[in-house]
């Protein structure tokens, strides 16, 4: 089991946003959550993915590869979120003023891989989002597609163990989000790493190995 996520409370501003979330996900799988808006979805990714806190609760607890998540520093955090966890967002969030290849490899970087790894990975991913013409391109000179597929490399440059996708093709077109959709997999397979994507497209989530459906912050059938 690659992620393990047990009890997951959220409460802000007494409002309770996510109530006792329970999900496993194991290597070369991919789990979507779906739901309408305001179910509670990128909470839960945004917990999932360290980037907020869960309530403090008894028995919460969430494990990536059997090691806790919860009470680590800000420090360790940035680390892990670094080495271990790639993310996918709506929108690109590339740099301008870095190339698509630089803004690949930036993560790498960051983790202080050696340079030439860091290199053949980013040319290796590149290559596989068939991107290998535009390495030089700044993410302005390319299209919303190519712009998504270069996000798609830099979340996965240092191998993560878990990549978590927030409406990865929520701003492409459909012969666009269906190429990413199948890059996806393919690439899932061959990374054998865990995946979770939260989307409203419903061709992506009936691809996934498994749905989570969620609704007012509960988990329902
Ligand atoms: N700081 C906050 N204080 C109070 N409520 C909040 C806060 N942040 C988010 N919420 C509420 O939490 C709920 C879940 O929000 P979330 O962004 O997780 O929904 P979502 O399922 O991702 O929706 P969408 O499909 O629109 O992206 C929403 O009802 C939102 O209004
Ligand atoms: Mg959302």
């Amino acid at each position: 089991m690659v992620l393990k996520a047990s009890h997951v409370y959220k409460t802000k501003q007494n409002v309770r946003i996510l109530e006792d979330i329970s999900l496993t996900v194991s290597a070369a799988e991919i789990v979507a959550i779906t739901g309408p808006s305001g179910a509670g979805k990128s909470t839960l990714l945004q917990i999932l993915g360290t980037l907020e806190p869960p309530d403090s609760r008894e028995n919460t607890s969430i494990l990536l590869e059997d090691h806790s998540l919860l009470g680590l520093s800000d420090s360790a955090l940035a680390q892990l979120r670094n080495r271990s966890i790639g993310f996918i967002f709506q929108h690109h969030g590339l740099l301008s003023e870095f190339n698509a290849l630089e803004n690949v490899m930036l993560p790498g970087l960051i983790a202080k891989k050696p340079q030439k790894e860091i290199k053949e990975q980013a040319h290796y991913l590149l290559e596989r989002l068939g991107l290998l013409h535009r390495l030089t391109h700044k993410p302005q000179a390319l299209s919303g597609g190519e712009q998504q597929r270069v996000a798609v490399a830099r979340a996965l440059i240092n191998n993560p163990k878990l990549v978590l996708a927030d409406e990865p093709s929520g701003n492409l077109d459909s012969p666009n989000a269906y190429q990413l959709h199948e890059l996806f997999y393919e690439l899932v397979e061959s990374l054998n790493c865990a995946f979770v994507v939260v989307t409203h497209n419903e061709e992506l989530a009936s691809k996934a190995h498994r749905i989570l459906k969620l609704r007012d912050g509960r988990m329902v059938d």
